[in-house]
């Protein structure tokens, strides 16, 4: 069977991790044709990672190799392109790929500012032959599939609150000053919620729904010498009155990863890996209106739910990325719902900045315009760039 040309834009930490995957044998319908990174030290590592990869039995031709992305994408060499250099480019990096006619995998967050990610759905509309995924490794967990489709049944009925508490995100000083894109307004376009966050703020809305409103506030550079925000906690609305909070940091340490669901039915409760699921009987409405006790409360059962499937992560989106493009298969996450995270951090972030609960759809002119405010003060950092392993970071 054929195998899917793919090119990779930035062999950073993480392009390098994909680049390593389909070398190793993990993704058995991926060839990679070109990898493009300005940095010789990336360029220079992945001929020696091909070179390894060959004398193990790696058969593919040799990528060829570019400085610039633009480039990748000119050269024709590949039918798709998974772009991993910083946030800011997704967009541009995806437009030009479609306009060549080429799928594209685009790592997260789909861009930094929710009006230049209109810009690149509009130009992946214009290409509905092309398929366009988004990196949402997280996605294949079983426990947040199964909390998806719980939700999506409607077996516990209606939510009526959702918390999660995501505070294990760890970062030192030293990873922030590990490149000198990151944390800064000009290169990164925010912080844990721009660059750890898109993951929960993604899973959030994919199993819950997009609130309606948000009220948030931060800290900027709270717990590190940055300029953007470490810690982070947001109230919501959603449509049918449910509530919820999202509360982030990447200062605590071991932090906790708590995912809460209360339905009229049931509580979901997600502590790191373990899943929960509390059933009402009858259900919390009913009991409350038909109860002639007191102080009583309706019949609790705890469950474990079986989960199904394996938490294949980025080997598991990539994988289905080619299969969608060779076989037409599903993909994990479509890119154009990469917009809906980064609808709720951006009306996050103006929450903050103009001190006030932000209505979505929001303003994103004046999102866009507050954020160039931001950009035109931010620092310049003048630090190298140092890779690191990212094992168990996302
Ligand atoms: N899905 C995940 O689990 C996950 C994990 C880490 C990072 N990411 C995302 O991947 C992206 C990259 O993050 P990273 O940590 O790998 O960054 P990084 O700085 O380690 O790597 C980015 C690479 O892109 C290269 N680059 C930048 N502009 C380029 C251009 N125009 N042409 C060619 N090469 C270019 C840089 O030289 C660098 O080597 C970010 O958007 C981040 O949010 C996703």
């Amino acid at each position: 069977m054929r195998k899917l040309k793919l090119g990779i834009i930035g062999v950073g930490n993480i392009g390098s991790k994909h680049y390593g995957h389909v070398l190793d044998g993990k993704c058995p319908d991926i060839e990679i044709t070109a990898i493009a990174d300005r940095r010789k030290v990336r360029r220079d590592w992945a001929m020696e990672k091909y070179a390894e990869a060959k004398a193990k039995g790696y058969s593919a031709e040799a990528p060829a190799v570019f400085t610039e992305g633009d480039d990748l994408v000119a050269s024709g060499l590949c039918e798709a392109v998974l772009i991993a250099v910083p946030h800011y480019d997704h967009p541009h990096f995806a437009i030009e790929a479609f306009r060549h006619g080429q799928h594209v995998m685009c790592e997260k967050p789909a861009g930094v500012y929710t009006l230049q990610v209109r810009e690149m759905i509009a130009e992946a509309d214009k290409h509905p032959e092309l398929v366009f995924g988004m990196m949402f490794n997280q996605r294949t967990n079983p426990v947040y599939r199964k909390m998806h489709d719980i939700i999506a049944s409607g077996e516990i009925g209606q939510i009526r609150r959702t918390s999660w508490l995501i505070t294990d995100w760890y970062r030192s000083q030293y990873y922030y000053d590990s490149g000198d894109w990151r944390a800064t307004w000009s290169g990164e376009g925010g912080g844990v919620l721009l660059n750890q966050c898109p993951h929960q703020l993604d899973l959030w809305q994919w199993i819950c729904g997009l609130p309606v409103k948000v009220h948030a506030k931060m800290k900027y550079g709270k717990w590190h010498n940055i300029e953007v925000e470490d810690d982070v906690s947001c109230w919501c609305e959603y449509e049918n009155g449910a509530t919820g909070t999202f509360i982030t940091t990447t200062g605590d340490c071991p932090g906790t990863n708590r995912f809460e669901i209360v339905c009229d039915g049931g509580t979901l409760v997600c502590d790191k890996t373990s899943l929960k699921l509390y059933r009402l009987n009858p259900w919390e409405p009913e009991y409350s209106k038909t109860t002639k006790k007191v102080f009583g409360k309706p019949e609790v059962t705890e469950e474990i739910p079986v989960l199904e499937g394996e938490n294949s992560q980025h080997v598991g989106v990539l994988n289905a990325f080619a299969d969608a493009i060779l076989n037409g298969g599903k993909l994990v996450a479509d890119g154009r719902e990469g917009i809906r995270g980064l609808m709720i951090s951006n009306a996050m972030h103006l929450s903050d900045w103009l001190n006030k609960e932000v209505e979505l759809p929001f303003d994103e002119e004046l999102y866009y315009n507050l954020l160039k405010e931001k950009i035109a003060t931010s620092r310049k950092k003048t630090a190298e760039t140092v890779d690191g392993d990212t094992e168990g970071s996302y």
